[in-house]
């Protein structure tokens, strides 16, 4: 389900320090595919696709869906962030479930360990608590996904209940924005 629902799709570009946050575009094609086949990414989010069927299948903007954003780097596609409306049916074992958004972050491993990441989901998050105020935002994550874990919590993120899933234990949290009182 990739309906968020409560904004309208796409919004401006967002900018921050080094990053912009935008929609996908026909040039990040190589860029999804370079992700998406990566064993490194796909270590904790149920593998990786073998690059020659996703030459064949991707279609030719890939990720352009509400919801997906890319994270362009000096002009190149570095990763993307997903706030897509949680699907209550594949999720249903995890409360709460009132048809929250759900963030997910999927990076080119090159990209890893400079605070890209953190510095784009940061963003993400402040655009949606101005476009859909008050709706929450959850996530899942492997608990033995440290660098995902340490990013969780260092933007808000906080640990509602764990439990087992796909084989492995799955952290599950959730962010409220802070909103102004009085
Ligand atoms: C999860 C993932 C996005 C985390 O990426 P990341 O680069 O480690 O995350 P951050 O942006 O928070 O960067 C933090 C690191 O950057 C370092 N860093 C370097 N320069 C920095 C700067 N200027 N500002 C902030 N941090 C900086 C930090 O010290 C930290 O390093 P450490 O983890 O070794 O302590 C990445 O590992 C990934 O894409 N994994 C594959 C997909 C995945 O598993 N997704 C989870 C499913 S939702």
């Amino acid at each position: 389900m990739t309906d968020p629902g409560a904004f309208a799709w796409p919004p401006a570009p967002i900018g921050t320090r080094r990053l912009v946050l935008r929609e996908s575009r026909a040039r990040d094609r190589a860029a999804f595919v370079e992700l998406l086949s990566s064993p490194e990414v796909g270590t904790y989010t149920g593998g990786s696709r073998p690059r020659d069927e996703l030459e064949r299948v991707m279609p030719e903007i890939p990720g352009r869906r509400p919801g997906i954003f890319v994270i362009e780097r000096d002009g190149a596609m570095i990763g993307i962030i997903e706030l897509n409306r949680r699907d209550p049916e594949r999720r249903s074992d995890v409360p709460p479930d009132g048809g929250e958004n759900e963030l997910g972050y999927l990076l080119l491993p090159e990209a890893w360990g400079h605070g890209y990441a953190a510095e784009a989901c940061t963003a993400a998050l402040g655009w949606f608590a101005e476009a859909a105020p008050g709706r929450p935002v959850v996530l899942s994550t492997q608990t033995a996904n440290d660098r995902s874990m340490r990013l969780a919590v260092k933007l808000g993120f906080t640990e509602v209940r764990r439990y087992e899933a796909w084989g492995a234990e799955q952290w599950f949290g959730l962010w409220s924005p802070v909103t102004p009182s009085g």
